[in-house]
């Protein structure tokens, strides 16, 4: 029975090759910040209230200049293919589904114009790379804008792409057929990336400086997000930048073996900003009170990765559908439970942390 996320997950081990499992679930060094992402949602438990009337509950946010259904969204993972044969063209109907935004990586299998036509009811994001090739980000940023996506994503943690044994070990390859169309329709040739790591040494530009986000952000006027930001300092950077909101992340423990947990970054991330800047955050959400968690924490919304695909590996858009709905489903449970009925109502009284887990 598909319950929680852990059982899609479990499922879409049993369907997926070992590289293609090891590629999507595998994390810098010996993925030791993969499972920090992980425990520090142990390290914070609910403080609720009741005799509240909780029969209405109401998880709708408005953010970016768009709706959402619930303060989460699709966080960008490169090619959906790996993991269902039709890739995005998969995912957008069930983001739409559940009317969440989904965030379509520069690594998409396939562009952001077909997926714009074939689902024009979703919320499309756009996630790019500063590459040392300046005019591919400019073009990816364009298309996005034309295709009518809500937001660019930029990410900024990533010079070069992480070392990440799994994949080492392993030799990771791309399959035959696998093709990165997203990034290929701006390079104007297919990226090959049949090593996605030497393609990163190539291609991604590791002399970014907050001067690229500006630039960035001058380029278009869909809100800007920088994705990848671990400190007080640098959200208050991206701001300065022209950011108009950051994503709390570490990539989903792929870059820096040794880096933070996300969720104990994210207070101290708040706390620089303000509580009137948007903070999102990812990296090992996977339940609905996972989410009302990082909500207590300051989080305005979460993304989430690894979920998604493992949905996609398990029955395509009704799985991704499945993994939406039960997160949304558990966030409303939870908030009930808490005696929150509206997204407002969450602050850091919520949450407390774990007696014993923390100094
Ligand atoms: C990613 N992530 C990512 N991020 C990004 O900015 N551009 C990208 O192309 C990718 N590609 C990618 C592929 C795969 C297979 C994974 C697992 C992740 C990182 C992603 O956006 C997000 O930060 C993490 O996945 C969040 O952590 P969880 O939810 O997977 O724990």
């Amino acid at each position: 029975m598909l319950l929680t996320l852990s059982d899609y997950e479990a499922e879409a081990q049993a369907r997926l090759t070992k590289p293609v499992w090891d590629f999507v679930t595998g994390g810098a060094g010996e993925d030791g910040t993969v499972r920090a992402n992980r425990r520090a949602f142990d390290g914070w438990r609910f403080r609720p209230r009741v005799g509240i009337d909780v029969s209405s509950i109401d998880v709708s946010t408005k953010l970016l200049g768009c709706s959402w259904q619930a303060p989460i969204a699709i966080a960008p993972t490169a090619l959906h293919e790996l993991c269902a044969r039709d890739g995005e063209l998969a995912t957008a109907p069930a983001a739409a589904s559940v009317g969440l935004p989904f965030t379509v990586s520069t690594f998409g299998s396939r562009t952001i114009e077909e997926l714009a036509a074939s689902c024009p009811q979703a919320v499309l994001w756009q996630q790019v790379y500063v590459f040392k090739d300046r005019s591919v980000t400019a073009s990816l940023v364009e298309r996005a804008h034309a295709a009518g996506a809500g937001a660019i994503l930029v990410t900024v943690d990533s010079p070069w792409l992480g070392r990440r044994h799994r994949d080492m070990r392993g030799e990771f390859a791309m399959p035959p057929g696998v093709i990165a169309r997203n990034l290929a329709a701006s390079t104007g040739d297919d990226p090959d990336i049949v090593s996605p790591s030497a393609h990163s040494r190539r291609t991604m530009d590791p002399s970014l400086t907050w001067r690229d986000i500006t630039w960035l952000s001058g380029l278009t006027d869909l809100p800007v997000v920088c994705k990848g930001v671990q400190t007080g300092e640098d959200a208050v950077a991206a701001r300065e930048a022209g950011a108009a909101a950051v994503v709390v992340s570490n990539h989903g423990g792929r870059q820096l073996e040794g880096a933070r947990a996300t969720l104990d970054a994210l207070p101290e991330v708040v706390a620089a900003v303000g509580p009137d800047y948007p903070v999102l955050m990812d990296g090992g959400v996977r339940s609905g009170r996972d989410v009302l968690l990082a909500l207590g924490l300051g989080a305005s919304a979460v993304l989430v990765g690894r979920p998604v695909l493992h949905g996609l590996a398990v029955a395509g858009t009704a799985g991704v559908a499945g993994v939406l709905t039960t997160l949304v489903e558990e966030l409303v449970d939870a908030m009930g439970h808490c005696g929150r009925t509206t997204l407002r109502a969450i602050g850091h009284d919520l949450v407390t942390p774990t007696l014993g887990a923390r100094p």
